[in-house]
């Protein structure tokens, strides 16, 4: 069953206007290239200020901060794995993500969430696979709370929106 509140799109996350967005960042907080360099040259310096003061985040945990100069109210920051092979216990780490997200979303109420393929870019996880932890943990968050009413999944490529696209017609 395709639940209508979890949509594709093939654009960049920093335009999205989402309650908030999702950063795939690393274990610093602190910035680097990809959708993170993105999202912080949109937000502004305010947002490195403020990652400054959380000291971290561990793989698998997320942290939540405002948007400064974007177009979503909060920036969700999350560490996925890097791909090393699929015996480091990736796919575990991957959900934790999702989850821990989603729990960020639940706890300020926020009714809409976009997500980047987090890890598929810089960290090598494979797009198909990711996609496939992205849309089960979508659809577990979008069943336990009733406040959440979109998901999206912004793809920056046709790779990673075929990736979502065959996911999304998985049971
Ligand atoms: N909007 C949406 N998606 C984007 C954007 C953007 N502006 N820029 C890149 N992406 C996509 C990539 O194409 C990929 O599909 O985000 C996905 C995640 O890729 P990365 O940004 O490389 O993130 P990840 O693989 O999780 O690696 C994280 O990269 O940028 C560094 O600081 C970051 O060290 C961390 C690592």
């Amino acid at each position: 069953m395709t639940d209508s509140r979890i949509q594709l799109t093939e654009e960049d996350i920093t335009g999205i206007q989402a309650d908030a967005i999702v950063n795939a960042a690393n274990n610093s907080l602190l910035g680097g290239g990809g959708v993170d360099g993105a999202i912080h040259r949109v937000a502004g310096p305010e947002l490195l200020a403020q990652c400054r003061t959380l000291g971290g985040c561990p793989t698998g945990e997320a942290r939540i901060t405002k948007g400064y100069n974007l177009p979503a109210a909060w920036v969700i920051h999350t560490v996925g794995p890097v791909w090393r092979g699929g015996t480091q216990r990736e796919p575990e780490l991957l959900a934790r993500c999702y989850r821990n997200c989603f729990s960020l979303v639940r706890e300020h109420g926020l009714r809409s969430v976009a997500f980047p393929a987090i890890s598929t870019g810089v960290y090598g996880y494979p797009k198909e696979e990711a996609a496939r932890i992205a849309i089960q943990e979508a659809r577990r968050a979008l069943a336990e709370n009733e406040n959440l009413a979109r998901v999206l999944f912004v793809c920056f490529n046709s790779d990673t929106r075929l990736a979502y696209e065959k996911a999304l017609t998985e049971p």
